[in-house]
């Protein structure tokens, strides 16, 4: 039997027929909007993994700090024989949790809609773990998902500050959902980044190399290529700004002139006046008092914060009542 087994959820054309309605409902909205997941295409998954190296964008390296320093920690509290992990991406800081949960650890359940970041990750871990069992599932993590039967006790790791990018309705029904994945007794890994000052946090989303800007206009290029969009990345200006009120990020695509964007395959034509925005993502900071409440409202007990030397992004043991 091969250690690596790669399982679709989705039927073949749901992705499709989820990115037409996605794409028909967010444009036609006021204010335009856009839903996050459409950025990882393997273009989105490589730009977002220059982003995690930029010297702006702190949170994958704080995150990784808090993981090497605590996950023989979250070995001890936990003893997981399953890991699950929601948005794995390239699985890069994951190694640190999977070795220290070895020889334990029976299997290891990255989930993403992205399927190259998918086999690439299991590429990578198998190269230096050849006995690892690893079960790949593209699946939509705001989705129910439909896990693979392996032995308990089962730690679902979501980690990146990916839960930022829900908004807050989003993140009560995900965290509910999380929760029916877990008996009484099992954990969430959970990472979050942190409130901070302003400057930090846009220099973090609009990077002096303009790799965000890249990766924000990537959403139009998906389009373009998958439903045959007349749209030009390049009538774009990316736009990261600090909402203070809600303490979250906003992405935002903004029209640099008067145009319109051609859809025939959704019978549709939309049109932009200059500067007319459309939202394609918000990346929420937090801060412990509201994690503890978001957890509990779903069933799930704050044990454990963890946070890198200098503050920056926190990470939350949780255990499942
Ligand atoms: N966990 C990695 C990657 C974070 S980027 C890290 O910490 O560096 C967010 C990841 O979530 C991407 O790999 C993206 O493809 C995936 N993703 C985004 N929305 C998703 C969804 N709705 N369902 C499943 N995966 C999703
Ligand atoms: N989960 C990441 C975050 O919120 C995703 C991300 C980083 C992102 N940079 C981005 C999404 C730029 C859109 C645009 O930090």
């Amino acid at each position: 039997m091969s250690p690596f087994q790669l399982t679709r959820t989705l039927p073949e054309d749901a992705t499709e027929a989820d990115l037409r309605a996605d794409v028909q409902g967010g444009l036609t909205r006021v204010p335009k909007e856009l839903p996050p997941k459409w950025f990882y295409d393997a273009r989105g998954s490589e730009l977002f993994e220059e982003i995690t190296r930029l010297p702006e964008y702190y949170p994958t390296r704080a995150e990784r700090e808090i993981l090497v320093d605590r996950a023989s920690d979250i070995a001890a509290a936990t003893g997981a024989r399953t890991l699950v992990e929601l948005g794995s991406g390239s699985s890069e800081k994951t190694r640190f949790l999977i070795d220290a949960l070895l020889p334990d650890l029976a299997s290891y359940v990255p989930v993403d809609v992205s399927r190259s970041a998918l086999t690439g990750a299991a590429e990578a871990l198998l190269a230096e773990r050849p006995g690892l069992d690893i079960h790949a599932l593209v699946a939509d993590f705001t989705r129910g998902l439909e896990l693979p039967d392996t032995p308990g006790p089962r730690l679902v790791a979501f980690l990146g500050g990916t839960i930022g990018n829900l908004l807050p309705d989003e993140r009560a029904v995900f965290l509910r959902s999380v929760r029916t994945m877990l008996s009484p007794g099992d954990a969430l890994l959970l990472g979050t980044d942190l409130v901070k000052d302003e400057a930090t946090l846009v220099a973090a989303y609009d990077d002096a190399a303009g790799v965000t800007a890249a990766f924000n206009k990537n959403v139009l290029a998906v389009i373009a290529r998958e439903l045959d969009a007349d749209v030009r990345p390049e009538d774009f200006d990316h736009v990261a700004l600090w909402d203070r009120d809600r303490e979250w990020i906003e992405m935002r695509l903004r029209a640099r002139h008067a145009l319109t964007v051609k859809i025939p395959e959704l019978d549709l034509i939309v049109p932009f006046e200059k500067g007319e925005e459309v939202r394609t993502e918000v990346s929420a900071k937090f801060r412990q008092a509201g994690v503890r409440r978001e957890l509990s409202d779903a069933g799930l007990e704050l044990a454990r914060w963890w946070t890198d030397r200098k503050e920056r992004f926190a990470l939350s043991l949780a255990i499942a009542r």
